[in-house]
């Protein structure tokens, strides 16, 4: 495989963990890694110094006016996906974008606009979908009536990263983190949203930054007239539940997400479960958002979460926030 991708030369634009995984995964593909880029420069010349690669900059600039660069990864935190995305676009470059999209829902609207018009491809790594679990409820259960996606606890506090919780660089849990329950959500239901109603708590333990909920409770309606619940908060660790749980059911039937979404169980179907760790490990590589772009760019195809995608789960995000805000059930802009 990494034969297919050696000719393909790609940039990191924010070198800490997200950016660092991404760089590992792309030397393992055969990507040449040509510029690093922080604010931070020691951390970019420190991922230089690792990943091999020509230079290390705190200038992104610069990065978009190497021309000998193909490909960018973004993983910075969420204020700069907006600049530096649109930035990306305009220089014609294709992006792994990480999540979310943006912030808000105008700054989406204009980073699709720019891939566009570039015609470069984007992908956003919401990467539940792309997981093998994912992929087969979506095969097995079509149009499902009713789901539940969660986030229940989060590790920012013990990994570091209190910037999600930062309403300025992160945005708070629902669009930093919880963003992934609802791209799965919207990619499972397979539809377009509709209304959204969520209430918010401020439980403490210093994690709501500037009043913003560390819980929130929400409904959607699809435009299929499908029904989901969400939940986001933060309320410490459980050896009991896994950080992430899903459910979803068709009326025949149901397919529950656990351990990661590394494992479904289903029931009404012709397999009772999928457990990934249990698949040959190039398949489990394969379910990799750079490889989808990597493959997208390739065959000149689309990517599995492209910018509409990114649009639509950064829409509902803001509606259920705006919910909150308001007291008020919000009509989600498609
Ligand atoms: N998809 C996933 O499962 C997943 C997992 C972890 C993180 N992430 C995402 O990856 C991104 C980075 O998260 P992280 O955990 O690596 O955070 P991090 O704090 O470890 O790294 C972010 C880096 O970006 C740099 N940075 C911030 N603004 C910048 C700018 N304007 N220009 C250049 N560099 C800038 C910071 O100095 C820092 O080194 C976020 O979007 C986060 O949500 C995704």
């Amino acid at each position: 495989m990494s034969q297919i991708y050696s000719g393909v030369k790609a940039a990191v634009i924010g070198c800490g963990g997200a950016g660092r995984g991404h760089a590992a995964k792309a030397k393992s593909l055969g990507i040449e890694l040509v510029g690093f880029c922080d604010e931070i420069e020691a951390k970019a010349e420190s991922a230089r110094a690792e990943f091999g690669g020509r230079y290390a900059t705190p200038d992104a600039g610069r990065i978009m006016r190497d021309d000998s660069i193909d490909l960018l990864v973004i993983a910075t935190h969420h204020d700069a996906h907006h600049p530096i995305a649109l930035a990306g676009a305009r220089a014609g470059k294709h992006i792994l974008l990480e999540k979310p999209m943006c912030v808000t829902r105008v700054q989406a609207i204009e980073v699709a606009e720019a891939v566009e018009k570039a015609g470069v491809k984007l992908v956003i790594n919401c990467k539940f979908r792309i997981a093998p679990t994912a992929q087969k409820a979506r095969a097995l259960l079509s149009r499902p009536r009713l789901s539940h996606g969660q986030l229940a606890m989060n590790d920012s506090s013990q990994s570091g990263s209190t910037w999600v919780w930062h309403p300025d660089d992160g945005g708070g849990l629902l669009i930093s983190t919880a963003v992934h329950t609802i791209d799965l959500l919207a990619y499972l239901m397979d539809s377009e949203p509709d209304r959204v109603y969520a209430e918010g708590q401020v439980f403490g333990e210093n994690k709501g930054a500037g009043g913003y909920p560390d819980a929130l409770v929400g409904t959607i309606l699809w435009k299929t007239g499908a029904l989901s619940t969400v939940i986001s908060a933060d309320q410490g660790m459980n050896t009991f539940v896994s950080k992430w749980f899903h459910e979803v059911w068709d009326g025949q039937r149901s397919a529950v997400f656990s351990a990661h979404m590394g494992r479904v169980d289903f029931g009404g179907c012709d397999i009772d479960y999928l457990d990934t760790r249990e698949l040959p490990d190039e398949e489990q590589q394969q379910a990799s958002m750079m490889v989808n772009l990597l493959e997208a760019i390739r065959t000149d195809g689309d990517t599995l979460c492209n910018a509409h995608d990114g649009v639509r789960t950064v829409s509902i995000c803001n509606a259920l926030d705006e919910a909150v805000r308001t007291g008020k059930p919000q009509t989600v802009p498609n």
